[in-house]
């Protein structure tokens, strides 16, 4: 019987796995793309501006893995609940990396991880639950917004920052593959309001863990 049939085994493990994103229990299957680039002079203010960006990609991420996880528990398709766990183990990559730059930054997590998981675990199911193509679709529109607020980041970061920026940049280019596999996969477009939605719970998140 396949595992994801059951619902006490869905539910311990989608409850194993939030413990383990809040905690911070996670590994990267991939080296850290900053691993070689070069460690920075940066002014007492230039990193305190870096770890609050990459403490809104942090979250973002923690974000992506409540998305994620509850795509993949709600889908209606073993091929779409395939696709979704797949794309989660990018998006833990890049939870670990972020996770890593924030700490060699000085800095830590948002105290906002425990409510964004949970706002956008209850998104993702409702996206789920309206049918694999529209679950779909919502990854596309999210991946674009997120593709959109990366570049936006590569602008704001400081310049000799490398190690952020090239973690940035691998997330994005891996974003754009998530969307485009969603989209492969026949997504059907969210609706205007949705996308509307979307954008201003992201500026409510992108504005408050820049500080905390
Ligand atoms: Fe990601
Ligand atoms: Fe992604």
């Amino acid at each position: 019987m396949n595992r994801f049939h059951n619902p006490l085994d869905r539910f311990i493990t989608g409850a194993d796995k939030a413990l383990r994103v809040l905690a911070g229990v996670h590994s990267a299957s991939r080296p850290n793309p900053a691993a070689h680039a070069a460690d920075a002079e940066m002014t007492e203010q230039e990193y305190r501006h870096s770890a609050g960006l990459m403490r809104v990609n942090h979250v973002g991420e923690v974000m992506a893995q409540a998305l994620y996880n509850s795509q993949a528990r709600f889908a209606k398709s073993d091929q779409a609940r395939a696709a979704f766990d797949k794309a989660s183990r990018e998006e833990e990559d890049h939870l670990a990396w972020c996770a890593q730059r924030l700490s060699e930054l000085g800095s830590q997590p948002s105290f906002l991880n425990p409510l964004f998981y949970a706002g956008a675990y209850a998104l993702g199911t409702a996206a789920a639950l309206a049918g694999d193509k529209q679950s779909l679709g919502f990854v596309v529109e999210t991946e674009r917004q997120v593709e959109a607020h990366l570049a936006s980041h590569l602008d704001r970061l400081p310049p000799q920052d490398a190690k952020s920026r090239a973690i940035v940049e691998q997330m994005r280019v891996d974003e754009i593959a998530h969307g485009k596999a969603a989209e492969d996969m026949g997504a059907e477009k969210t609706p205007l309001p949705i996308q509307l939605a979307m954008k201003a719970m992201s500026k409510v998140m992108t504005s408050s863990t820049y500080y905390i």
